[in-house]
């Protein structure tokens, strides 16, 4: 259906596609993997017209084919989903939806009662209950990127492309996703599908093109490759280091003082929080459990003086600090890493070298006077550690793959050495290889004696890396489990519960 042919790509200083052949088939859901800065993101783009290839040539639905825009691609029955949401934020949700197709009356005016209602049916069809005349910026990311989806399949589109589309979904979402594709590959549509997720990868795709250093590495059917291979063609690495060092990189349980460093009490937040109190020790790592919406977010935001509250308490190793304000957060010791990067955080124009130290100047600073060598050697070891995959540290940030600007993000603050460290989703959209290394970092931080606050949907994560868990739902704390009570099935049933404990 759609293909590349010894396409190339090439940005200053680095040759983001060398040579690769590609086929998407009718009716086949094509698994496209790799690291971080591997070249997934920029082959879609070749392919749906936001890039023209240096060399190389497309061919789709047996023609050759040139696309000069992206809206060029989606006529022709390309449809994608991008890993950065490309929607307009401040348009309503239904206006998103309907974007550059949006249902007309006689004089050309755009029938919006039409419009509401078949977004309010098309997102319904996928278990998405919202008000779609709201801007889509209110929804959270995972609500956002539902709408994207929606907008997805609701095209007659002969080829859907999603690159990570479900980094911010919830397990109950990734099904409904999942049915869509099955929908999809039923009625011919070739599907590609870009994921850091080897299970969801396991379970919907049918064949793979593994991709390293721009170059394809291995294609074939997904069912003849084991997990380890995969992983092991993904980092060029030999199997047997692969299966010695692990999957995921958590060690056992931390030792712990008893002072809590961060106690926060009642907090509630209308609408959104409802008495949740969470108490972190000094060398803990606390896992916030819940479902979408019940409230993770903002309590680490209520936290950290993001999201003003109605009434609760924050103190920080026995002081008590304001709450609604950051500044205050910051100084008493407390950063966090937020949910949505995008919006909260990168600064795209500025190099990696300015974001990762950004934060943590008041630190690096005497007299005035910013120290030079202190922060490079500060951010030599985190692009070494977190394997930023950059040019120069001089590289501005927009210019790196999504993952790679994401562990920027995270190694700003975790340079900024907090007393309480608030993480949410800190591994989204992260390779496999520097996921281990964030947890190793998360473990090491811990041991230093930080204390730790994770948020994670990825439950292995939650469970491994969390020395107690605190459960959340709709707003309100429903359970708390403690050492050997972590476990997944205690999880889910706290979940599941009805009553607030
Ligand atoms: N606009 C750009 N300018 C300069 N370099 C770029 C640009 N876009 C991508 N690159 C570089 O091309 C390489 C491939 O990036 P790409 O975004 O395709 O990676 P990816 O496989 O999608 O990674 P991720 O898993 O992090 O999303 C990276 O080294 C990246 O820094
Ligand atoms: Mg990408």
């Amino acid at each position: 259906m759609l293909s590349a042919k010894a396409v190339s790509k090439t940005f200053p200083g680095v040759r983001a596609l060398d040579e690769v052949d590609f086929t998407a088939r009718a009716g086949e859901v094509h698994a496209l993997i790799g690291e971080n800065g591997a070249g997934k993101s920029t082959l879609i783009k070749v392919l749906t017209g936001v890039y023209a290839p240096d060399t190389g040539e497309l061919t789709y639905n047996g023609t050759p084919a040139r696309f000069t825009t992206p809206l060029d691609a989606q006529h022709a029955g390309i449809s994608t989903i991008y890993q950065e949401v490309n929607l307009v934020p401040l348009m309503s949700v239904a206006r998103n939806l309907f974007l550059g197709r949006e249902p007309r009356g006689r004089l050309g005016l755009i029938d919006f009662s039409r419009m509401h209602r078949d977004a309010e049916e098309a997102l319904r069809d996928l278990g998405v209950t919202v008000d779609v005349r709201r801007p889509l910026r209110e929804l959270g990311v995972g609500a956002q990127q539902m709408v994207a989806l929606a907008r997805a399949a609701s095209v007659d589109a002969r080829v859907v492309v999603m690159d990570e589309p479900t980094s911010s979904l919830e397990p109950r979402e990734v099904r409904t996703l999942f049915g869509v594709i099955r929908t999809l590959r039923e009625r011919g549509i070739a599907v590609i599908y870009v994921s850091h997720r080897l299970d969801e990868l396991y379970e919907i795709c049918d064949t793979v093109t593994v991709l390293r250093d721009g170059k394809v590495v291995h294609n074939g059917a997904l069912a003849d490759l084991d997990r380890l291979r995969l992983v092991a063609l993904m980092l060029g690495r030999e199997i047997e280091t692969v299966r010695k060092e692990g999957l995921t990189n958590f060690t056992g349980t931390h030792d712990t003082e008893t002072e809590p460093v961060l106690v926060a009490e009642n907090l509630t937040v209308s609408h959104h929080l409802h008495d949740v109190s969470v108490t972190i020790r000094p060398g803990e790592v606390v896992g916030l459990g819940g479902l979408l919406g019940s409230g993770r977010s903002e309590t680490a935001k209520a936290i950290a003086g993001a999201l003003p509250t109605d009434s609760g308490r924050v103190t920080i190793a026995g002081e008590r600090i304001r709450t609604g304000s950051t500044p205050a957060a910051i100084r008493a010791g407390i950063s966090l890493l937020p949910e949505d990067r995008k919006a909260e955080g990168i600064v795209p124009g500025l190099s990696v070298r300015e974001n990762i130290a950004l934060a943590a100047l008041p630190r690096l600073s005497r007299f005035g006077l910013v120290d030079e060598r202190r922060i490079d050697e500060l951010v030599d070891t985190f692009i070494r550690r977190l394997r930023i995959k950059a040019s120069s540290p001089h590289q501005k940030v927009g210019e790196l793959s999504g993952g790679n600007q994401q562990k920027v993000l995270l190694a700003r603050w975790l340079a900024m050495h907090p007393k309480v460290l608030l993480l949410d989703e800190p591994t989204r959209g992260i390779d496999i290889g520097a996921k281990a290394e964030v947890q190793s970092l998360i473990d090491e931080l811990a041991e230093q004696g930080l204390g730790v606050l994770l948020i994670s949907s990825d439950t292995e994560e939650l469970i491994e890396g969390s020395d107690r868990v605190v459960v959340l739902k709709d707003g309100e704390t429903v359970a708390e489990l403690t050492g050997p009570e972590v476990t997944e099935q205690n999880l889910l049933r706290a979940i599941a519960t009805t009553e607030p404990a």
